[in-house]
Order: structure tokens, then sequence, then C-alpha cells
């Protein structure tokens, strides 16, 4: 036998109990006479002592130790002389009668402890021995018990687990497909699925009314600390429903989750239409922890010889409150912030609120009248802040979005531990592509309009497309991205449509998803889902911005593995059989 306990378990009530452990050696540290161990197992850390009074052999094996050695070891439970309240076993210890090496080790190329001194990448490519460390084990029981209690929610409410196929054909998610040569069909390739969305429909037409899975999706797109090439999702689909019925099921869900995982309770989900996250947050999933909205100002602020501003198609600001303080230096740090690639300003103006009355960055346009007609627009007082960017419309806006997350951080308005989950709803259906010149669907092209807009939907002009509403939903907790979802299309001629205003000709429409629409004539019932990213929502059970802390085996942010050192070359052979060439680099 190997163990008759674990090294967590262990307490003062087995105090005098002979016990055997088994685990890996965490530290040896010698003390005067005295040799102590901390073996270590997925449980816990149980201490192992020896002294002179141990037998000769025991004494022998236990000089022979060293860091990550696998060993098996026989002993009494007895009460620690010194105590250590950090741990749960810390009252005891195992007085050691018999050890055996079970395996030796080469020493590890980084500590494994909680605060561990490797690097990223080394950590990366011995990942087995960064999955020992505590706070990586953690993030994957976690990871499990979300999983667990997902399934447990589904499965009372009648929810059934299937499985569909990794070996597919595309899927439209938006962004590129994997794909995987077939050897007996030459020529042909798979596509992993970006999800399992076609599928999930399908089991809709076949009578399976509430379906989910907690599916890998494969999605070659650019990687971000929230995205990773393979990722998981809770992917759920029902029938016979409406919006409202999937809100509330997958509302229940999330409740389920952040109380049974966090302890966390909130109330109903608010819901917010996409127009007005737009407006007031510049983005679709605004972090409603905090207010701080943005504000529109090209009324006020347009027609006064300030040409930044004449020139701009958007102007618009935030409100820092209590920031009016800020230095020059201060200011022109957050200038040059919002200068960086990834926010895109050109420039920021600010207005402070002081004693002395109103200071800006454009007093030479705007007389103190004018600039406190801005300050009222936020309701702003003395001692506040109004940062303001102008430019093209979207890019304003998201640069304005992140301006406005970036000062919740720093006012501390983020707080860790509360959340406010949001319902996003009535996205447009339709995104207008200037460069292909056509459009593309927003979530994709399965999704319902809303029934109001239907008809706009059946023949309406570009302009009228344009404003088309999908009746589409998104679950955003914080500022992220969970889940979405929307109504599906079930009238093969709805369908046929949305094909057709995509610009897919009716050849391409049937080779590409005519089992779909084949399918929609054998009586598909009217159906909607939606899908939550798992491992987002594990990080952020766990407080973690990454995701890559969630998946035991990740990619790193440059899509490889770099323990397996994947991806990598084939061999000449295996090319041959899949009848590809590998053009030569010039
Ligand atoms: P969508 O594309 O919005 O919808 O994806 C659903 C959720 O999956 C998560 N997610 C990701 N997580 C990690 N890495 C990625 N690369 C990644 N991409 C997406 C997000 C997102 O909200 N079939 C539809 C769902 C439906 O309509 O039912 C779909 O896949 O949290």
């Amino acid at each position: 036998m190997y163990r008759t306990h674990t090294c967590g378990e262990l307490r003062l009530s087995h105090v005098s109990q002979k016990v055997t452990l088994a685990g890996w050696v965490q530290r040896v540290r010698k003390l005067g006479g005295m040799t102590f161990i901390d073996l270590r197992d997925r449980y816990g850390i149980t201490q192992l002592a020896v002294d002179e009074k141990n037998a000769e052999e025991v004494r022998a094996e236990v000089e022979k130790l060293g860091r990550e050695f696998v060993v098996k070891v026989e002993g009494k439970v007895v009460e620690r002389a010194s105590k250590n309240a950090k741990i749960p076993t810390g009252e005891v210890e195992i007085n050691i009668e018999k050890l055996t090496i079970l395996n030796a080790s080469d020493t590890p190329p980084f500590t494994i402890e909680d605060e561990s001194d490797g690097g990223e990448e080394l950590r990366a490519k011995y990942r087995y021995l960064d999955l020992r460390r505590n706070p990586v084990k953690n993030a994957l029981m976690l990871r499990h018990r979300v999983a667990q209690e997902t399934r447990r929610f589904l499965d009372a409410q009648d929810f059934l687990e299937i499985e569909t196929p990794f070996l597919i054909k595309s899927t439209p998610e938006g962004a590129r497909d994997f794909v995987v040569p077939s050897r007996v069909h030459h020529g042909e390739f798979y596509a992993l699925p970006q999800s399992p969305q076609t599928f999930k429909q399908l089991l809709m037409v076949a009578g399976y009314d509430r379906y989910f899975q907690i599916v890998r999706c494969f999605r070659d797109e650019d990687l971000r600390a929230d995205r990773q090439p393979e990722f998981t999702q809770i992917d759920c689909e029902m029938a016979f429903v409406e919006r409202q019925d999937i809100l509330d099921t997958f509302g229940g869900l999330m409740k389920h989750l952040f109380k049974n995982v966090l302890d966390v309770t909130f109330d109903n989900v608010p819901f917010m239409t996409y127009a007005d996250a737009m407006r007031d947050y510049g983005c679709d999933k605004p972090d409603i922890r905090f207010g701080m909205k943005i504000k529109e100002l090209n009324q006020l602020v347009q027609g006064k010889n300030f040409a930044v501003f004449d020139s701009a198609a958007y102007i618009g600001g935030i409100c820092a409150e209590g920031c009016a303080d800020y230095t020059r230096k201060q200011l022109d740090e957050l200038t040059e912030w919002v200068k960086r690639p990834q926010i895109g300003a050109k420039g920021l103006v600010y207005i402070r609120l002081t004693a002395e009355g109103v200071k800006s960055s454009v007093d030479k346009f705007y007389t103190p009248e004018e600039l406190q007609k801005i300050a009222a627009e936020f309701g702003a007082k003395q001692g506040d802040l109004i940062l303001i960017l102008a430019g093209a419309k979207k890019q304003t806006l998201n640069a304005l979005c992140e301006l406005r997350l970036e000062m919740g951080n720093r006012l501390g308005l983020r707080k860790r531990g509360e959340f406010a989950p949001l319902w996003v709803i009535d996205f447009p259906l339709l995104e207008w592509d200037d460069e292909t010149q056509r459009f593309y669907a927003m979530h994709h092209p399965f999704t319902s309009p809303q029934p109001e807009d239907m008809a706009k939907f059946m023949s309406g002009t570009k302009e009228e497309l344009e404003a088309v509403r999908a009746n589409a939903y998104d679950f955003v907790m914080n500022g992220v991205e969970l889940g979405g979802g929307s109504i599906r299309i079930f009238d093969a001629k709805i369908q046929q449509q949305m094909f057709k205003v995509l610009g897919f000709s009716a050849e391409d429409a049937e080779s590409r998803f005519g089992f779909l629409t084949n399918a929609f004539k054998f009586g598909a019932p009217p159906h909607g889902g939606i899908a939550f990213g798992f491992d987002r929502l594990c990080a952020m059970f766990g407080g973690s911005d990454s995701i890559r802390d969630y998946i035991a085996f990740p990619k790193n942010n440059a899509g490889r593995d770099v323990m397996i050192d994947s991806p990598s070359q084939i061999d000449d052979t295996q090319l041959k059989e899949l009848s590809i060439e590998i053009a030569k680099e010039k």
C-alpha cells in the first residue's frame, strides 16, 4: 500500500496512529540534530521528522533526498513541539520509521513554491512542474468546481449533455478556421469547430430541446490575455423559447455559479441596449461597477475655431471625480497613455475645476462660461477633472471606453469582489465592411432579426439593413464579455435572405450550409441559445485577467505550446500521404 492518508489530512486527532504517506519532497531542513522534510501531494503538506534516535537506515535514506524526490514514508503521527498555524496539518508531524525513495528527481529548473523564481517562459516549458504549485493547482480545482456546478444546475433543469464532432466543416464565428487535411480524401480538409453552433441547432431540429456541452472550440485569431486558440465554452441551446426564457434560464445559471463557487449573490440581471452601451460607455461590454459615463460634446464645443474639435466627427469626454489636482506631469503621462497605439487617440484635452476657477488646455478657444457649460454637462463639481477626446466616432468611443476603465482603475472604482452583471441586448444584426464592400453578421448568420425589424430585413435598403437589430444578447460582468447568444432563424426563407444579404451566392450557401437549411425543411422548432466562455468565467471567479492560468496546458501569446514544441513540422512521408507541398521560402 502506497498510502493510508493524504498529505493534507492528518490532525491532532490522528496522534499516535501509524500512517503511510506518499508524495514529493518540497524541502529538507536541518536544524541541529533534527531533519525536517515537507512532503507534498495534491492535498497539502505534511512535515516529516528524523533525529538521532531514528534508525540508522532511515537517516541514511533521508540523507539522499533532494527536491521533488518521490517517496513513501511510514511512521507515527506525533504532536509538533513548534506548531505552524499556516497549514491545516501544522499541529502534527510524522516520526519516520521507514522511508522508501520511489523515484529520484533532477533539480527542478525553478522553485516549486507559491512565489516561484521561474519566469513565464521557463514555467511554460516545464508546465507539469508549474502545475505542482499551489496557485496553479487551486486554479484548476476552481475550474473543476465550476464545471461540476454547471452540470449540476443544467442537469436539474433537464438539459442533456451531448457531444458534437471536432472534425467538421467550417462554422462561421468570424475567426479563421484551423483545418485538418484528410489523408483518405485527397485534397480535402476538415475544419475544427469554432463552436458547435450548427450542430446544436440540428439537435433542436432533432427534438433534443435542452442541450448543453462543456466543449472545446478552435479559433485562429489574434491572441490576447482573454483569448486562446483553443478554449472551452459552456454551449447551450433550447427549443420553444423566446429571448426572455433564455435570459431567465442562463441568468439563473450565472446566479447559481456565483453563489456556489464564490458565495456571491446578485439580484436580477439588468438590461442595457447596445446603443445605450455604446453611447454611455463607448463599448458593448461596459463595466457598470462605476459611473463616469461618457458624454458627447459636439454641440457644445464645435464652431469655436478650435480646429481639432471642428474637424472631428465626434467629441466626447468623461469626468474623473476629485482629480482636478492632477499635476502637469500626470496629465502629460495620461496624454501619452491615450496616444499609445492600443488606445489610438491623437491627444487629450482637459478641464480642471479648481478652487481658483476653471483651467483647461484649450483656454485660448473657450471662455470660462463655455468651459463651465461643458462641466455642467457632466454634473462636474469643484475638484473634478474632465478629459476629452476627439476624432472618428468609433475609434474615439473606443478610446474613451479604455480611458474610463483606466481612470476607474486609478480611482479604485473597479473593486475586486464586487460583481455587476449585465445583459447587453439589441445588437445590430449586420456590420458593413468598407474594404470588402459587404455586410458581415455581427454575431453569426443564424441569428434572427428582432421581430419588429423583420420587414426591413426581408426587403430593406442598405441603410435600413444597417439599422436592423438582432435578437442577440451578451452576458457581461465587470467589463468582460462572459457569454453571448441569440434567438435563431428557423425559417428557411429568412435564412436564405440572410445568406443573400451576406453576399453568398445560392450555390455557395448551399454548399456551406445546405445541411442546415435542408434540415430546417423537416420541422425546425423555434429555438435559441447561448455560449459562455468557460475559461473566462473561471478567470473571473479566480480574480484574474488572464485565462491562461485556468487552462492546464495553455498556448503562449504566440500560439505556441513550448512544452511539446507545437506547432512543429511533420516529416516528408506524412506530408506526402496528405498530398501537401510546403512552399519553399524565397
Ligand atoms: P461567441 O463567439 O460570442 O458565440 O462565443 C461565446 C463566448 O466564448 C468566449 N470566447 C473565447 N474565450 C476564449 N478564447 C477565445 N478565443 C474566445 N472566443 C470566444 C467568450 C464569448 O462570449 N456559437 C455562439 C454562441 C451562440 O450563439 O449560442 C458563439 O460561439 O466569452
